[in-house]
């Protein structure tokens, strides 16, 4: 594995990738690699010739109060993970390598980067679209892996993929999991102990929609209700939001009639978890 910092030696490394006619599979990450990420990796190793990983703690996509600082990092170990799963690149750009002085662009998507988490995190997804397309044009990727765990997230970057005509092919991967349902995240080691036992409400939750909708209800409003009250009841867990919505617009609906996304953001103790699941709803035929 080569391990690169500077932005135009990345690029030059791609370029002469592409030209010994190798696919490049791209995995871009914040680091404190779990096993998330290494899922996303194996996959871009099976579809493509050169697999490139990035770590960049992105400051553009924290708020101001968010926890930008404490955010976990250990490099050392995600050198090791990467270089065991294979991975022929890895890009670890400093701050002033990605927004050196003087740098004012940025990338929105309209509409959807205001909705479920954005509502809650102003200017995160743009912070993400910017980072995302920046590291997008230094690696030029044939296909990018991004997990449905971030569900807004992979919806606003293919939406944005397909928007600018980018030639990177996004894919999405499922949510990997601990054995009780907790979706694996770089912020779950902030839990307690005691909060860490609460954490699996989310998954829970988003079970028992699956339960309902399985037997039959169609009507979003009660099954974000129980959802709620699951919630409610446990008590270290505060709900920022939890929606139904389309899968495209991130618009809320009131029946599951199309695909829909059941999304939550829940803070146990002073940690905000996210997590979701898709439902198919079969549309009726005309
Ligand atoms: P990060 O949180 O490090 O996640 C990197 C990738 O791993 C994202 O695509 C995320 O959805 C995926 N991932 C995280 N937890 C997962 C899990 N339990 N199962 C499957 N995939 C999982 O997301 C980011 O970084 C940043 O916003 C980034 C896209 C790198 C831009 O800065």
């Amino acid at each position: 594995m080569r391990k690169i910092t500077a932005v135009e030696e990345m690029r030059a490394a791609a370029g002469e990738t592409r030209k010994r006619g190798r696919t490049i599979g791209f995995v871009p990450t914040m680091g404190y690699l779990h096993g998330g990420h290494l899922s996303l990796v194996r996959e871009s190793r099976k579809r493509a010739h050169t697999t490139v990983v990035s770590i960049f703690v992105n400051p553009l996509q924290f708020g101001p109060q968010e926890d930008f600082r404490r955010y976990p990092r250990d490099p050392g170990r995600d050198e090791t993970l990467l270089e065991k799963a294979g991975v022929d690149f890895l890009f670890c750009p400093g701050d002033l390598d990605m927004y050196p002085e003087g740098f004012r662009t940025t990338v929105e998507v309209a509409g959807l980067q205001d909705r479920l988490c954005g509502r809650s995190r102003p200017g995160h997804f743009k912070g993400v679209a910017t980072v995302v397309l920046k590291l997008f044009n230094i690696v030029r990727p044939d296909y990018a892996f991004f997990g449905q765990k971030d569900a807004q997230q992979a919806i606003i970057l293919s939406r944005m993929a397909e928007d600018l005509n980018l030639d990177t092919k996004i894919e999405v991967l499922p949510t990997i999991r601990e054995g009780d349902g907790l979706a694996i995240s770089s912020r779950n080691i902030y839990l307690s102990p005691e909060e860490r036992r609460s954490a699996p409400v989310l998954f829970r939750s988003l079970e028992e929609a699956r339960r309902m909708f399985t037997e039959g209800e169609r009507a979003a409003g009660p099954i974000r209700e129980q959802m709620l009250r699951m919630i409610g009841n446990e008590a270290l867990a505060r709900v920022d939001y939890v929606e139904i919505v389309d899968i495209q617009t991130l618009e809320a609906v009131d029946r599951i009639e199309g695909d829909v996304l059941v999304a939550m953001a829940v803070i146990i103790g002073s940690t905000r978890l996210i997590d979701n699941i898709i439902l198919e709803g079969k549309r009726e035929q005309p």
